[in-house]
């Protein structure tokens, strides 16, 4: 199913994924060959691309048709890509993309540094939209994201952790992303307000189905599969919502052993696994995978009010991809 998804969502976008890597080379433009290093290493390592292609084809079911969606669509681009560069080094994370993070490579401020850079041609691309607009949607995406990576690292390593505040960490750190890139479509193309407001919904309902499905390929993908290490949110202290909701439902046998789990910094293999199990058995991955799919239910209704087009129905597929996806 996922893998059919994937492929028709590739089979109506390759035109579209060609012209934004030739943008995202084109347009990093740095003087010093260290930050194209740096970029290039995160950049050009095999992303999903799949902010820039929300941005796109919400620009296009609106009828905006100039081209320059591909070039104003980088802009979330390098945008998700300083917030990957800093979410490595905040995390301490060793793998990203199936290859080593950047700053197990250079030095952190180095790669701390380019990720400003990116953030940086993010907004001069900004400007080139003339849509103050737009870069008011980046503020708040910016501000939100900080914060939301500051409440998690403030919850790290806690017991304890209500579903209201992950849903509060993960609306900062991705959803607001995901529906700034959506809303930004809709603004460049001057949409009503109406269906720029459909957008943003879209795009945030998206934003929250995505991180679930994340949060639960931690405990249920294979190193291969996720380009990164699973089990790594339990390692980081990182408590996401298949956990909490198992936690909930444990007796207190079951939470203190599951408790005694998490306090191991280095915990084994084995003892993952126990863990994952105990997880299946408590509801915990069900639960996510209900609630993720509520949130696709959603960012589809919102796209009703958008006459049937090509870009609308690859919003839904993308929609469902959120989920489905293994990587
Ligand atoms: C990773 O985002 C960070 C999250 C918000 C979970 P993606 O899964 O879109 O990462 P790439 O760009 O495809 O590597
Ligand atoms: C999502 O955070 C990524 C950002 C907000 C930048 P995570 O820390 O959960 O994502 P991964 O697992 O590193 O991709
Ligand atoms: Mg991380
Ligand atoms: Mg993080």
């Amino acid at each position: 199913m996922s893998s059919d998804i994937k492929a028709r969502i590739i089979k109506q976008v390759a035109p579209d994924l060609a012209l934004v890597e030739k943008a995202l080379e084109e347009n990093l433009d740095p003087n010093l060959d260290l930050v194209r290093k740096i970029a290039s290493h995160l950049l050009f390592s095999g992303g999903k691309r799949l902010r820039p292609l929300l941005m796109i084809h919400s620009a296009r079911i609106c009828g905006y048709d100039t081209g320059f969606e591909i070039l104003f669509s980088i802009i979330f681009e390098y945008l998700h890509a300083a917030t990957l560069l800093h979410d490595d080094v905040v995390d301490e994370a060793d793998m990203r993309r199936g290859k080593r993070a950047a700053h197990t490579k250079w030095p952190a401020p180095q790669v701390v540094l380019t990720g400003d850079f990116l953030l940086a041609r993010a907004l001069a691309i900004a400007a080139k939209t003339c849509e103050p607009r737009v870069i008011s949607v980046i503020a708040k995406i910016t501000q939100a994201m900080s914060q939301g990576e500051i409440d998690q690292l403030e919850q790290k390593g806690k017991k304890d952790l209500s579903e209201t505040q992950y849903l509060e960490i993960i609306e900062g750190k991705t959803a607001v992303l995901i529906q700034g890139a959506c809303q930004s479509g809709g603004i460049i193309a001057k949409a009503s307000p109406k269906k720029e407001a459909a957008l943003a919904s879209c795009g945030y309902h998206l934003g929250m189905a995505f991180q679930m499905a994340d949060d639960l390929l931690d405990y249920t993908a294979t190193a291969q599969e996720l380009g990164k290490n699973p089990g790594a949110d339990m390692r980081e202290g990182k408590l996401t919502l298949p956990l909490i909701h198992s936690l909930a439902q444990a007796n207190d046998a079951d939470r203190e052993w599951m408790h005694g789990v998490m306090a191991e910094t280095d915990f084994e293999q084995d003892r993952f696994e126990a863990l994952r199990e105990k997880m299946f058995g408590l509801g915990g991955i069900a639960y996510t995978q209900t609630r993720a799919q509520h949130h696709v239910t959603q960012a589809k209704a919102s796209l009703e009010i958008f006459e049937d087009s090509d870009s609308k129905a690859l919003l839904q597929l993308i929609a469902d991809y959120s989920i489905e996806r293994k990587v």
